[in-house]
């Protein structure tokens, strides 16, 4: 059967910004900035983005158009292709585990956006009155939150919607789905953000102003640079923001003509990123939060954490500006569609996978895929700890882990010299050759040392959590890993070596 493929080069950097730009961009980025020396955060940010982002950027997409001219999209078969090993393709498959654990509690949360974008429009979320004390004055949105999450059936509707829209794009394919929703959504998104930022700045309050929340986000700390936190935040946020590690850029590039470009491209798609994050994301919720509670409060609020900060203190902020039912609205959709557009890109791999390996149609991957997400996702519902859990395993330490392999497969075993001329081969400028260097030796060896420093100092202490929960969540992602694993072993036979 044919694959498919992008219509277009804008629909294809579109569709691979759409995958990058996520929650991560609005709620991740300004509160671990926030928390991480603020503008001295961007030294590590950038060195990471340097030395590890770009390159495995350029790997996944080299890596993931191999294997589409190959008639295969994920990363089961790609390793096989690359290393002929019988255990190559098994540890592709955590190429799918990655982004299906992943998206189970990601399409959740985003189905919270899309509830709360709702409960905005319609004037649903509470209006206390501004001149309350400010634990008072969020107390009603905090508890909107815990009563909507815990969950209520409008947050199981919600969820219900979320999963159907997924579906639906999906349904419609690469083309007809998933580059025509970028189409729409990457522009609208960014116009979104463009009003907000321009709205967040003209806050003034006797408390502050937007102008000294972004002195506060950028206002470097150089003292945090010897904390080796800060640069682990750092290089865990460039992995998250582009999503490196999770096999969904891969099956994206996988739909790209043989000889398409790709170096171009995807520093286009990166840079689209960066600049959702870096100036949309860093001038939207702290620079809000700052305006309205001060700095000293404001500090309090960001390290209270991410969903707090977009679930509670931006709809409180809100709720006093003029016109504040719809900016809260605009503030709910733009997440909305930065989070639809990558939780499509993460369920890709698996649909891809079962139309590859196994022969289905794109409605029936789609179908098997969508009800086992289904499935799986009641776990993070109903047990908040598993969320935790889930997102710490697939979404953080295998995210690193996968990304090493990845690196290793590509530069050492497929072979350096081989693996930078697929990278280069039909670009529109070759990669500068300092890159061949870092690709094979530094990339490889900066991510052994993250993963070192994190075994280390972070897996003891989320070994020994005995929650109930957390051992709930531990044993399905086993189980998820061992059918993905039976899967590939299956696929392998069927295929005769992932030849055929
Ligand atoms: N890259 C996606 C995000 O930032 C996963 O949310």
């Amino acid at each position: 059967m044919e694959r498919e493929h992008w219509g277009s080069k804008l629909g294809l950097i579109l569709a691979m910004a759409g995958n990058a730009v996520g929650l991560g961009n609005f709620l991740r980025f300004p509160t671990q900035a926030a928390d991480n020396g603020g503008g001295a955060f961007m030294i590590p940010y950038m060195i990471a983005m340097l030395v590890v982002a770009i390159p495995l950027m350029w790997t996944e997409w080299a890596m993931g158009r191999y294997g589409g001219a190959k008639g295969h999209g994920t990363t089961p078969a790609i390793f096989q292709l690359l290393w002929r090993n019988p255990v190559a393709k098994y540890i592709g498959s955590l190429g799918l585990f990655v982004p299906f654990v992943v998206l189970c509690y990601y399409i959740y949360i985003e189905s919270w956006t899309l509830g709360y974008s709702f409960f905005s429009l319609f004037g649903m979320l509470p209006h206390p009155d501004p001149n309350l004390p400010q634990d008072q004055f969020l107390k009603p949105f905090s508890q909107f939150l815990s009563d909507y999450i815990r969950p209520s059936f409008t947050a199981y509707l919600f969820f219900l919607l979320t999963v159907a829209f997924n579906a639906y794009i999906l349904y419609r394919g690469v083309k007809g789905g998933i580059e025509k929703f970028a189409k729409l959504a990457m522009p609208t998104l960014f116009i979104l953000a463009l009003i907000l930022m321009v709205r967040v700045i003209l806050i003034e309050t006797p408390h502050g102003t937007a102008v000294e929340g972004l002195d506060f986000l950028w206002h470097p700390d150089f003292s945090q640079l010897s904390n080796p936190k800060v640069w682990l935040a750092a290089a865990g946020q460039v992995f998250f923001t582009l999503s490196l590690g999770f096999g969904a850029i891969i099956t994206y590039a996988s739909y790209i003509k043989k000889d398409e470009d790709i170096v171009a491209s995807g520093l286009s798609a990166a840079s689209l990123n960066e600049l959702a994050e870096v100036i949309l994301g860093g001038s939207i919720a702290i620079p809000a939060a700052v305006a309205f509670f001060g700095v000293m409060n404001a500090k309090e609020v960001a390290g209270s954490g991410a969903f707090n900060l977009a679930f509670v203190s931006l709809p409180a902020i809100f709720s006093n500006l003029p016109g504040g039912d719809v900016i809260g609205f605009f503030w709910f959709f733009l997440l909305f569609f930065a989070g639809a557009t990558s939780s499509v890109a993460i369920c890709m791999p698996v649909v891809a996978f079962l139309q590859d390996e196994f022969g289905f149609s794109r409605k029936l991957a789609v179908t098997v895929t969508v009800i086992f997400t289904f499935l799986v996702a009641q776990i993070p519902i109903f047990m908040p700890k598993a969320l935790d859990e889930m997102d710490f395993w697939a979404g953080t330490f295998f995210v690193v882990l996968f990304a090493l392999l990845e690196v290793v497969v590509f530069f050492w075993f497929f072979g350096g010299k081989r693996a930078w001329e697929e990278i280069n081969r039909g670009s529109l400028f070759r990669v500068p050759r300092v890159y061949y260097f870092i690709m094979k030796y530094l990339t490889p060896v900066v991510l052994f040392i993250i993963l070192a420093t994190w075994t280390v100092t972070t897996l003891p202490k989320v070994l020994v959590s005995g929650d109930v929960e957390a051992w709930v969540a531990r044993f399905v992602m086993i189980f998820i890993l061992s059918l993905q694993m039976f899967l590939v072993y299956l696929a392998d036979r069927r295929r005769k070596n992932y030849e055929g």
